[in-house]
């Protein structure tokens, strides 16, 4: 069962974009700020077994470091190959300075 899951806090961004929340088991997930929203996607390429947390960013695309598929940061779709699946994406809610995301524990 999904539930919201305090993970950071919004001032843990002023010097990055981008952390690793570690859920235990498979949920690795990347939380990214990109302006002012905070989106939450899975910290795994769904094309091999690499993470995408250091992956640039732009125009809300994060493409992985490793062979170059972009995906959506709000969806988690794939955007180009070689992805051909898209990775898991997190419903994300702010309530002053906290950071929640939704995913099962
Ligand atoms: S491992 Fe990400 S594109 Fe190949």
């Amino acid at each position: 069962m999904a539930e919201w899951i305090e993970v950071a806090k919004t001032s843990d961004f002023q010097l990055t974009d981008r952390k690793l929340v570690d859920l235990g088991g498979h949920q690795q997930i990347g939380l990214f700020k990109v302006g002012s929203d905070f989106y939450a996607v899975s910290a795994w390429c769904s094309h091999q077994k690499t993470t995408i947390i250091t992956g640039d960013i732009e125009a809300c695309e994060i493409e992985c470091p490793l062979h170059g598929a972009r995906f959506d940061l709000k969806t988690g779709r794939h955007l180009c190959l070689p992805a051909v699946k898209p990775i898991a994406s997190y419903p994300v809610k702010v309530e002053g300075d906290v950071i929640y995301l939704k995913a099962d524990r």
